[in-house]
């Protein structure tokens, strides 16, 4: 028989009726992902009749204002032409509350509001808060949904919450969150977004990993000679000055996203592909990540900072003269760093990470780089001309896997060549959901596999503080300027060289 954890993964899962409350619609966040992916799940039939999203802001609006803005945010990010029968029925699910949730008065109106709301259908009484909010505002709307009482439970029905990334800026800040979460909902009602998690691509990799048997075998000191993984933008920070200044790319990019897809990668395989042992792994490996501090950071770790180049051949302007940013600022834009995981399945095997804003292309890869034969039997030079295998998965674009192995080219002597083996998505699968629309299906399905859980948000921290710590001391080497379009600051090559290895040209 079947082990009943394992049974069911394939079924479609379609949520009960809810009601989603989203904290701050009129942003950005709720226009360009969230709005846009609740209606493709509603396109799909997973969103079922009787669900309502309630939209809060400070905006003196009415339902009928509010679906305007939907409408115009659909037309813009789903695209123009929707079928009226569709819109008509997500237009009916919509409602908006007024209200600046600094005052006690704004929570008795959303409290009054999701009375009359769940009238309207049959939820149950289940809710989904979902922070789209500034982050300095979290602790308190937090500690004001649950001091109204939005935060218990009503009857059959459940009460969640999704927080937005960045979770906290600092472990400080991040325990002082996840505690004041903990004093209103249980740690399962609790959905920390990385979105990254929400990638058709990075789920794979546990997939590939464990689905296959020939890697799995590999996947170790053994084999490996090293991984890399490359998280880098074309863009720079847009009109996130305010933001960028306060968070820099460790706090990003590095801190979430890349140590994320490492866990993914060095975690050990769970015994069930549930919430509680797929994160159980991914947090043990994250607690085996060797401390960087001191004057080791120096050593292992790279920062910079972009300065005026070319971006996809137009000429644009440095960090310092982007709008917002300080005029001696010192925040990073680019990180590389060496990193080891104390494991016994890692142990001396080199992660190198590497981000960054203005960099030639937009790449997210995961590469694992294999150790050569252990002989050269077709003599030393043909040897020397052969690349190690490496097995890279292509996040984003272009998603796909290849690797790479080495050939002999046609002919009566031995000459071997590097190719290719390739897979692509899009030619086996076609276009994949957006990641929102994945992680907002499985907050209202109570499913946290593909969400960050607090001890885990601790432990990156703490790892990633004692970086930043060394870098406020005043023998620390600041960032290296790097032009904008390039690789970043010529210190994160030496960094690869001086353990004798290159970085993948992407
Ligand atoms: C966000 C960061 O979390 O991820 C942004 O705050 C970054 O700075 C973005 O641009 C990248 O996401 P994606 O999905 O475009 O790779």
């Amino acid at each position: 028989m079947e082990n009943p954890f394992r049974a069911g993964m394939r079924l479609r899962r379609v949520p009960p009726p809810a009601t989603l409350v989203i904290l701050g619609v009129t942003g950005d966040l709720a226009r360009r992902k969230l709005l846009p992916s609740l209606y493709r799940l509603f396109r799909k039939g997973l969103l079922p009749p009787g669900s309502a999203i309630l939209g809060v802001a400070r905006r003196d609006w009415d339902d009928e204002k509010f679906r305007n803005m939907v409408r115009e945010a659909l037309d813009r990010f789903v695209g123009k032409g929707q079928d009226e029968r569709m819109w008509e029925g997500f237009a009916a699910m919509l409602f908006f509350c007024a209200g600046d949730l600094v005052d006690a008065e704004a929570y008795r109106t959303l409290d009054d509001t999701l009375i009359s709301v769940d009238a309207h259908g049959p939820r149950n009484g289940n809710r989904l808060f979902y922070l789209a909010m500034p982050p300095s505002t979290y602790l308190d709307v937090i500690d004001g949904i649950g001091r109204h009482g939005l935060a218990g439970r009503r009857g059959a029905g459940w009460t969640r919450i999704v927080v937005e990334k960045p979770f906290g800026r600092d472990l400080e800040s991040a325990r002082s969150l996840n505690r004041t979460l903990g004093q209103w909902f249980s740690e399962d009602d609790v959905f920390r977004i990385d979105h990254y998690l929400g990638k058709e691509t990075v789920q794979n990799i546990l997939v590939f990993r464990l689905a296959n048997a020939i890697f799995e075998p590999l996947w170790n000191s053994q084999y490996v000679d090293h991984v890399q993984i490359t998280v880098a933008e074309d863009i720079g920070i847009e009109q996130r000055a305010t933001y960028y200044e306060e968070a820099g790319a460790m706090r990003d990019m590095i801190q979430n996203h890349a140590l994320q897809l490492l866990a993914l990668v060095a975690m050990e395989p769970p015994i069930t592909f549930a919430a509680g042992p797929v994160r159980d792994e991914k947090v043990k490996a994250l607690m085996a990540l060797r401390p960087l501090g001191g004057l080791e950071v120096d050593k292992a770790v790279v920062r910079g900072q972009y300065g005026p180049g070319l971006s996809q051949g137009e000429a644009v302007v440095g960090y310092l003269q982007e709008e917002g940013v300080a005029q001696a600022s010192t925040v990073e834009t680019f990180v590389a760093m060496r990193v080891f995981i104390d494991s016994w399945r890692w142990a001396g095997v080199p992660f190198y990470l590497r981000t960054g804003k203005r960099l030639p292309k937009r790449c997210t890869e995961v590469a694992i780089q294999f150790k050569r034969p252990p002989l050269p039997l077709f003599g030393e030079d043909v040897a020397a001309e052969t690349e190690a295998n490496v097995l890279a998965m292509h996040i984003q674009p272009d998603e796909g896997i290849t690797l790479k192995i080495a050939s002999k080219v046609p002919g009566p002597t031995v000459h071997v060549h590097s190719v290719n083996m390739d897979f692509r998505y899009g030619s086996s699968f076609g276009a994949a959901a957006d990641a929102y629309e994945r992680l907002l299906l499985d907050a209202l399905l109570g499913d946290s596999t593909l969400f960050a859980r607090g001890d885990g948000v601790e432990v990156a921290w703490a790892f990633v503080d004692r970086i930043i710590e060394r870098w406020r001391h005043v023998d620390a080497p600041g960032p290296r300027i790097y032009e904008a379009g390039s690789w970043g600051p010529k210190a994160a090559e030496d960094l690869v060289d001086a353990d004798r290895r290159e970085w993948r040209r992407l």
